[in-house]
């Protein structure tokens, strides 16, 4: 078993980041009184978005969207392998993980665009429709993406808040 280091400083602060500023908008968009806070949260997660799609391309190997998001067929075959006797394991993102990481980004980013599009008075209601829409939606990929955090560290046995923390794995780096 060797310490690897999974998840390097600019992912581990994006990730932090941005489930801090998703959590603050989300928390303040229905006052008036924390409209202000609503709109730096929402800037700061859609700043942090920006930049992980950069990461995503030139981050270090497990931060690299070539390296983690799968097709269908890879995510069906994960899926089948936890309710088998030996569930498939990543070193870096499942593929199921990466589907939930990748609706996360494009739903922030569509959350983002439409916020700021009402706060400039672009577009009509429709946008006010969709923004909501949009967020309740990444809500729910939110609660799906903690429950799948949740299932993977008790089948793999091991603690991927912390990696998530600590930037460490113990493992093979074989993936
Ligand atoms: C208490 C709440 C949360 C916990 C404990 C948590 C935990 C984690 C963990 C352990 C990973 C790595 C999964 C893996 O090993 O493959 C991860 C990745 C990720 N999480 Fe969360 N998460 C939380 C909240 C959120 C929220 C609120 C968002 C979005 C609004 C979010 C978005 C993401 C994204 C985009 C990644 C991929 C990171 C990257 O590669 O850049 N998470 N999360």
């Amino acid at each position: 078993m060797n310490r690897i280091l999974v998840w390097d400083i600019p992912t581990r602060i994006f990730h932090w980041t941005l489930a801090l500023s998703f959590s603050v908008a989300f928390l303040t968009a229905e006052s008036e009184r924390w409209r202000d806070i609503h709109v730096y949260g929402g800037y700061l997660a859609l700043g942090m978005i920006g930049f992980r799609l950069l990461w995503g391309v030139i981050g270090s190997h497990h931060a690299r969207f070539a390296n983690f998001v799968r097709g269908p067929a890879a995510v069906i075959r994960y899926l089948r392998s936890l309710i088998s006797d030996q569930p498939e394991h990543h070193v870096g993102h499942n593929p199921a993980g990466a589907l939930a990481i990748v609706a996360l980004l494009v739903l922030g980013l569509g959350t983002g665009i439409s916020g700021w599009m009402i706060l400039n008075e672009i577009g009509g209601d429709v946008f006010e429709e969709l923004h909501e829409g949009l967020a309740n939606t990444m809500l729910a990929v939110v609660i799906i993406h903690i429950l799948g955090v949740i299932v993977s560290s008790r089948l793999h046995r091991e603690n991927l808040v912390g990696a998530m923390i600590t930037g460490y794995k113990n493992g093979h780096d074989d993936v």
